[in-house]
């Protein structure tokens, strides 16, 4: 199938070829990412309308929710289509109050996992990602290596195909790395966030995908007016912006923006073909100067 998301080239994500414009779940899930969605047929119809447009890689986990989203995606897409490679991660529970907390331990990853088969309807994950605590939304530097063993585990037992890392340093990467093969790094990336410009670079080298999460700032969408403008100079819109600006930053990079909704679905897939001249990368590349906190 070609569709126009093709403009944004593919990737390998463990042993696939994936488009490199996904679709990241977590909006699905309630307010504070906590209990059923908003609006259930929209939540269905945002999932079909991603694959029917030729998404063939969506972010997700059990803790969103709890549950919730995986039981949507298996509701929405089940039976799988053959090339759909659907990324889970574990590491944190939710607390009855919608807190986020760590789940580490050798019991709680592997229960981990047989939740994410459970609820998504799968006998082998494609892709789980060990999500570390560190300081929340960026890495901190820590051992990986139990939590890495019993993914490695699990993936010899056939019950995981790849396994990736997320919110990551790069020694830890390198870490894991000793231990078994790594698909792929999710850490937080967007224009204004830029921490992980040379990590971005080795992983290419390695040919490991590199999927920024917030990629459109997350539960504080992108606010620049160099953003605006440049958006508004190229006819397109602040999010497709911001999205081009990551498929452009390197061939490693695969997006998963989320939303629930298909109107922004659409205008964000539509960001696959939208080219920036460098004179807009120039401008774009200023925003992380203007973003970082004055010495
Ligand atoms: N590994 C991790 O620790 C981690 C952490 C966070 C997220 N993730 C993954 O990364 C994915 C992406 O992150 P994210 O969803 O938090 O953040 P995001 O993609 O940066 O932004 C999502 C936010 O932007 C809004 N939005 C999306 N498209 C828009 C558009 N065209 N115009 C205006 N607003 C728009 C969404 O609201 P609407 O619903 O109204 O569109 C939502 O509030 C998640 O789905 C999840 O799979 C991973």
């Amino acid at each position: 199938m070609t569709t126009a998301i093709d403009k944004a080239g593919t990737f390998t994500l463990g042993d696939r070829t994936v488009r490199r414009m996904g679709y990241g779940a977590m909006q699905l899930a309630g307010p504070g990412v906590f209990g059923p969605p908003r609006d259930h047929a929209q939540a269905l119809a945002v999932l079909r309308a991603a694959v029917e447009a030729g998404v063939n890689h969506i972010d997700t986990c059990d803790y969103y929710g709890p549950h919730v989203v995986n039981q949507v995606i298996r509701e929405a897409l089940a039976p799988y289509p053959d090339d759909l490679t659907l990324v889970t991660k574990i590491g944190a529970r939710r607390g009855s109050d919608a807190s986020w907390l760590p789940a580490f331990s050798r019991e709680e990853l592997i229960s981990a996992v047989h939740d994410n088969l459970r609820n998504l309807g799968l006998e082998r994950l494609e892709v789980v990602n060990f999500r570390r605590m560190g300081k929340v939304h960026a890495p901190s530097e820590g051992p990986i290596e139990a939590e890495v063993e019993v993914l490695a585990e699990l993936r010899e037992q056939g019950l995981i195909r790849h396994i990736g890392l997320s919110n990551v340093t790069a020694a830890q990467v390198e870490a894991a790395r000793k231990i078994v093969p790594i698909a792929c790094v999710q850490n937080q990336y967007n224009l204004a966030h830029r921490e992980d410009e040379a990590l971005i670079a080795t992983l290419a080298e390695q040919g490991i995908a590199y999927v920024p999460f917030f990629p459109l700032g997350g539960f504080t969408p992108l606010q620049s007016e160099t953003l605006s403008r440049v958006a508004a100079d190229l006819h397109a819109t602040p999010m497709q912006v911001a999205l081009a600006w990551l498929l452009h930053r390197s061939p490693n990079i695969l997006l998963i923006s989320g939303t629930s909704s298909v109107a922004h679905l659409q205008e964000n897939l539509a960001a696959a073909e939208l080219a920036l001249p460098a004179e807009a990368l120039t401008r774009l590349d200023g925003i992380a100067k203007e973003a970082a906190p004055a010495h």
